[in-house]
């Protein structure tokens, strides 16, 4: 597929969509400490809220546009004048500000939700853009559930905004409902039969009922759109929002397919995904993309094999690339060999070969018993199998204390302890950030 070079629009709606998300409401001062993060990560647009939705919105919208003054600042506003006053009152002092006006369109909507004719629709989205663009030259309008809208009549919508003065027509799949084939195909059909549709940006909005939504949204950059509207991690209504991080990795590993740019640095994903989960206080599933605790675990012994001679084996991206520090080795039963020396050199041990063959073989039963083998039980065998040298200051407790220590024997004295080095994880030995620690080691160890 032979595509232009193009630069893509990163929207992030982290703050008003996501937030719509349950359990992931953000107080004032969480608000502004995550817009100051989605800056650093270099997303174009900020939506910051929605004003008229309560006096906390209007109040984090208003001073996001006072002190981000970088990205644009979108305020949410539905198509009727009270709205869109008070979306530009809040972002009035904005260095960059962008009403973003909404009114749905799909003959459900129009019938049971806001019971107005078509004609009456397009008159609304007509007025509103019209309101909308006397306070404002960046003005963006939203066909709410685009994607279940008769097309011949979306395409009415769109020309009379663009005439009232749009400059980015969003194409939202409110319900998650499009596949990326027919998503890719409507943004195409905008493109090619909306009057006037080339000298505005066309963007994408997908939501993941389906779990489609990151797809939805390739599709549509494949296909045209110029700007993508996505959240940190993916949250939002019900299902979520397309993942930000998702979107801007996929754009760049597989840029022969996709060779746009963003404006993303993406060793920022990381980090912005944590404070988020830290803010809402929902974790992130460990298996999400990119960003997941287990995005760059290898536990398999021949992939852990491969991802140590050569990390380009089994990761596409590096974890430095979005921000994690290194790779974590799971260990457990299907680790081999070479992963549990590297393990152990970085616990500080290196063995000769019978000497590892015979912690392999404890290793194997261990873990053959728990599912993971954590570094304090692998200090564990190192201590069974290899003595330090008597001349050596112990490192460890003696092993039964540490071995009912860790079955939670209480009738044991825990032996107090401080970390070997100063590293997070009491050993030395870096985690990626982010990476919690299950087991607290520092009950185990002797002061060196
Ligand atoms: O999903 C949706 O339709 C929206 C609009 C308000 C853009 O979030
Ligand atoms: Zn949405």
């Amino acid at each position: 597929m032979a595509m232009e070079q193009a630069r893509v629009t990163v929207f992030d709606t982290t703050l008003r969509d996501g937030e719509q998300s349950p359990g992931c409401s953000m107080n004032h001062q969480e608000k502004l400490r995550l817009a100051h993060q989605l800056d650093r990560l270099g997303v174009d647009v900020i939506e910051a809220g929605f004003p008229i939705a309560s006096d906390g919105d209007f109040e984090a919208v208003k001073a996001i546009s006072a002190v981000i003054r970088r990205p644009i600042i979108a305020g949410l506003a539905r198509a009727c004048p009270a709205d869109i006053e008070r979306a530009w009152e809040a972002l009035k002092d904005a260095a960059h500000p962008r009403i973003h006006v909404f009114l749905a369109t799909s003959d459900i909507h129009l019938k049971y939700k806001l019971r107005i004719s078509r004609e009456e629709c397009l008159a609304q989205a007509r007025e509103s853009v019209a309101l909308a663009k006397s306070f404002c030259d960046d003005v963006e309008f939203s066909p709410e559930d685009a994607t279940r809208t008769d097309p011949e009549f979306l395409c009415r919508v769109l020309e009379v905004v663009i005439e009232a003065g749009a400059t980015t027509l969003n194409i939202p799949d409110t319900v998650g409902y499009s596949i990326p084939a027919e998503y890719g195909e409507l943004i195409a059909t905008i493109r090619r039969r909306v009057k006037g549709a080339q000298k505005v940006t066309i963007s994408a909005h997908c939501h993941n009922d389906l779990g489609m939504a990151v797809a939805n949204s390739m599709a549509a950059i494949a296909a045209g759109a110029r700007q993508v509207e996505c959240t940190i991690n993916g949250i939002g209504e019900r299902a979520g929002n397309a993942a930000l991080e998702e979107i801007v990795m996929a754009m760049r590993v597989r840029h022969d397919r996709y060779p746009c740019e963003t404006a993303i640095a993406a060793e920022h994903l990381f980090p912005a995904s944590q404070m988020l989960s830290e803010i809402v206080g929902v974790p992130v599933q460990p298996n999400k993309a990119v960003i997941g605790r287990n995005a760059f675990a290898h536990e398999a012994g021949i992939h852990q094999d491969g991802v140590l001679k050569n990390p380009l084996t089994y990761e596409i991206m590096t974890p430095q690339s979005v921000g994690v520090p290194d790779s974590k080795l799971v260990l457990g039963k299907h680790s081999g060999r070479h992963a549990l020396a590297i393990r152990c050199e970085q616990l500080g041990y290196e063995f000769d070969r019978r000497a590892l063959d015979d912690i392999y073989r404890r290793f194997v039963r261990l873990a053959d018993k728990i599912k993971h083998v954590e570094d304090h039980h692998l200090l564990e065998l190192i201590r069974e199998t290899h003595k330090p040298a008597s001349s050596a200051t112990p490192l460890f407790e003696p092993l039964a204390t540490a071995a009912a220590a860790a079955a939670g024997n209480s009738n044991q004295e825990p032996v107090k302890a401080f970390p070997i080095a100063a590293q997070p994880n009491g050993f030395g030995v870096p985690l990626p950030v982010g990476i919690e620690q299950h087991h607290d080691q520092e009950d185990y160890l002797w002061g060196v």
